[in-house]
């Protein structure tokens, strides 16, 4: 059964001269195993929605249930259970002697212990690349990355059924995070948890959700799929948001190309999408990678180079095209032949 929002209003400091609505008659329904992404500029009510779905926040108005439970009356507990939350900067709840205990300390509290609490905390460490040996390390000695996983297997081996986490990615480097979002792909594919993914970064969403939730003042402003979605550059903008730079890049070629698919959302698909469009011009260029398996800046700006000569022969005479063509897209290739991937 999935996370039903009803008509959800939220004030912060109620009945004060500072109360702030900071969600407004929110309406929304999250299925079982959906990857939804939930992103809105800082202060759009994003980490207020999520924190009502395991019941830390209550509804001022409107109802939330989970499993047909509600997060007001008693069954908070076992909605808690079916709902984990993993925060920002999660690595700093970690505080046990060891990363093994850490992970434990929620199974442990709903009494479980023995083979079972070790068979669960090691299929929950194991889920995100927690190796035997790390877990009996101090989780201070452990990277930034591996403290976060660690904490996210701290919520995991709840076994819960949604899985909700605000601002997973912050304060990593980019490898830190790549590792951590692969981590939570999959933990939804092999798992089959439902993910919430909330994030202000829409590259992160672009890649891994299903389902992209914009929030926007308190309000659902867009839900659809993401190629839907982030096609919608203007109105992104509008809402303090600014869609991945690939989308620019194809919307900017779609001039140049009006058939190209403008649903691209990765660089990944972008260079296969070119590979497509630009196959006759670049079976001239000598030498070439190919390209879906070399999907680095540098493909991407060959390929832009050669797209427009792919386009030169409507304005140019048809006997000049090929050669201009060439010429300038091995120009390119060579140019930029020696410098490193993106
Ligand atoms: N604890 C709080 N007390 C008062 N206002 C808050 C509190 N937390 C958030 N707000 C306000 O509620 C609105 C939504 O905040 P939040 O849900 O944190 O947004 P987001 O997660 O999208 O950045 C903002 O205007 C914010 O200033
Ligand atoms: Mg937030």
């Amino acid at each position: 059964m999935p996370i039903v929002v009803k008509n959800l209003t939220y004030k912060y400091m109620r009945r004060t001269p500072f109360e702030q609505e900071a969600l407004s008659d929110v309406c929304l329904e999250i299925a079982d195993g959906e990857f939804v992404g939930i992103i809105g500029r800082t202060g759009s009510g994003k980490s207020t929605l999520v924190q009502h779905f395991n019941g830390l926040l209550k509804p001022d108005e409107g109802s939330v249930t989970i499993d047909g439970l509600s997060a007001t009356g008693s069954g908070l507990k076992e909605l808690r259970r079916k709902v984990g939350v993993v925060f920002q900067f999660p690595e700093y709840q970690l505080f046990e002697e060891t990363v093994y205990k850490d992970i434990a300390y929620g199974i442990s509290k709903l009494g479980l212990d023995g083979a079972e609490l070790d068979r669960r905390v090691r299929k929950a460490a194991g889920a995100v690349g927690i190796s035997g040996a790390m877990l009996q390390k101090s989780p201070f000695e452990l990277s930034g990355g591996q403290k976060r996983r660690a904490a996210i297997a701290g919520i995991f081996v709840m076994e819960p059924k949604f899985l909700v986490m605000d601002e997973p990615g912050s304060g990593l480097d980019p490898a830190g995070r790549e590792e951590i979002f692969a981590y939570v792909s999959k933990l939804h594919r092999d798992f089959g948890v439902s993910v919430i993914l909330v994030s202000h970064n829409m590259e992160d969403v672009a890649r891994y959700a299903e389902r992209v939730i914009v929030m926007s003042d308190g309000r659902i402003a867009m839900d659809g799929a993401p190629r839907s979605v982030f096609r919608r550059i203007d109105e992104l903008e509008g809402m303090g948001l600014r869609p991945p730079d690939v989308l620019y890049f194809i919307r900017a070629l779609k001039s140049l190309l009006p058939g190209i698919d403008d649903g691209i959302l990765t660089v990944g698909q972008a260079a296969a999408e070119l590979e497509k469009w630009l196959a006759p011009a670049l079976a001239r260029v000598p030498a070439r990678a190919p390209m879906a398996s070399a999907v680095t800046a540098q493909a991407l700006a060959r390929a832009s180079v050669a797209s427009a000569a792919v386009v030169a022969p409507a304005s140019a005479p048809a006997s000049e095209a090929p050669a201009s063509a060439q010429a300038s897209a091995s120009a390119q290739a060579s140019a930029k032949g020696g410098a490193g991937a993106g």
